[in-house]
């Protein structure tokens, strides 16, 4: 195959799940006839822009190279526009990032994770959410999770917005998603209190900060849970505030996942390199895709640093294939974040890595393993209204973060 070619890179739009999961899948195609290669680019909240970067910049960049320079074209596009990083770019790299692992593991007839250097493991352990608005509904969501075989729970009170809302709307204050930090410092103690001695100690708990607490307070927050033994504490503050994890540091051991709102490594480097968090959350396709996730990973590996890649609803089944493939190969992987998906979702998307027992596993097809239905894909078209949980709102009516 001497002459193999990107033929075309196509991007399909889709909602077949959840108003707040607008999914980018890529697709490209080669001049070897059937030999394509699927990748994920979403970013849920621009995924209009992310079209536009594929459609306009990138795909246009890569047709007509081969696609087996993988390293080569993934630096090209990063460095193309002169000014690089950021999230609509590099989602729309990792489309075809992805894509383009995918094809390779496709010619080599191996599963990408072979490619990788084998696995390390049959499958990714997995956790997943469980929500409420009490703490009794917490863990009877958490109960339910337990009996399909989940090991590792989320468990958050009271969604996005804390348990008041709208209720907190001061008056002349704009529309948002209204939440009140303070009420999560008095809260979130007492719920995990009652999740351990309800739950048992065989079950491992997490919980998502969400960065919605002033770091200082955020530092007594770690603290406050330490008795409780979670398995980690996840942004626990915001990536602006990263210097403020030595103080907590210093003063907790509760593990730490950080990541999931980076770009770019090098914002994490230094973090990492003084081993300031356990686990590394960033959502693959923000950060480029593959390529970069690998390099990120090894790095995390020589300071003690586990993966938990994001894998909400708004990460699409292509990318968590990439997600899962990465999982059972890498030595330091930590835990992978798990959602269940609608049926339509399930369908289109056949090859979905599969979980078992609170286990995920890739099915040991050739590249990622995965296909997608872009027919049914158009029955599901995306909306275009602003998400609304992310206008985050305190109760002064001043904006917060997401
Ligand atoms: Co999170």
């Amino acid at each position: 195959m001497k002459d193999l070619r990107i033929e075309r890179v196509e991007i399909f739009l889709t909602q077949p799940h959840d108003e707040r999961c607008r999914l980018a899948v890529v697709r490209v195609r080669t001049s070897e006839p059937g030999l394509d290669g699927l990748g994920c680019a979403t970013f849920t909240q621009r995924h209009r822009a992310v079209q536009a970067a594929l459609e306009h910049h990138l795909g246009p960049l890569v047709t007509g190279r081969d696609p087996r320079a993988i390293e080569d074209l993934w630096q090209g596009m990063m460095v193309g526009g002169y000014w690089r990083n950021g999230p609509v770019l590099n989602n729309a790299i990792s489309g075809i990032d992805m894509a383009l692992w995918d094809i390779k593991g496709k010619l080599a007839g191996m599963p990408c994770y072979e490619l990788w250097g084998g696995k390390s493991r049959p499958g990714a352990t997995a956790y997943c959410h469980a929500n409420g608005r009490t703490p009794e509904d917490v863990a009877r969501s958490a109960r339910r999770l337990m009996e399909q075989g989940y090991r590792h729970v989320r468990c958050q009170l009271g969604g996005y917005s804390g348990l008041k809302g709208e209720d907190l709307r001061p008056p002349g204050g704009a529309p948002g998603a209204y939440y009140d930090p303070q009420e999560k410092l008095r809260r979130i103690p007492d719920l995990f209190e009652y999740l351990r001695a309800e739950l048992g100690d065989e079950v491992e708990l997490l919980y998502d900060v969400h960065e919605r607490l002033a770091p200082c307070d955020a530092v007594k927050l770690a603290k406050a849970l330490e008795p409780y033994r979670l398995f980690f504490l996840e942004d626990v503050v915001a990536p602006e505030d990263m210097q403020w994890l030595r103080m907590l540091r210093g003063q907790t051991a509760v593990p730490i996942a950080m990541g999931e709102l980076f770009n770019n490594p090098q914002e994490m480097t230094p973090f990492i390199a003084e081993r300031l968090f356990d686990f590394i959350r960033v959502h693959v396709s923000q950060i480029g895709g593959i390529t970069p996730a690998l390099k990120l990973a090894h790095l995390c590996d020589a300071f003690g640093i586990r993966t938990a890649w994001h894998g909400p609803g708004d990460v699409s089944p292509v990318g968590m294939a990439a997600n899962v493939h990465l999982d059972v190969a890498l030595h330091n992987f930590g835990i992978q974040e798990w959602a269940e998906r609608s049926e339509a979702e399930q369908e289109m998307f056949p090859g979905r890595p599969e979980v078992r027992e609170g286990t995920v596993y890739p099915n040991g097809r050739c590249g990622l393993g995965i296909d997608f239905d872009a027919d049914m894909a158009k029955e599901f078209p995306c909306h275009d209204r602003e998400p609304g949980w992310t206008e985050a709102r305190l109760p002064d009516g001043g904006m917060g973060r997401p």
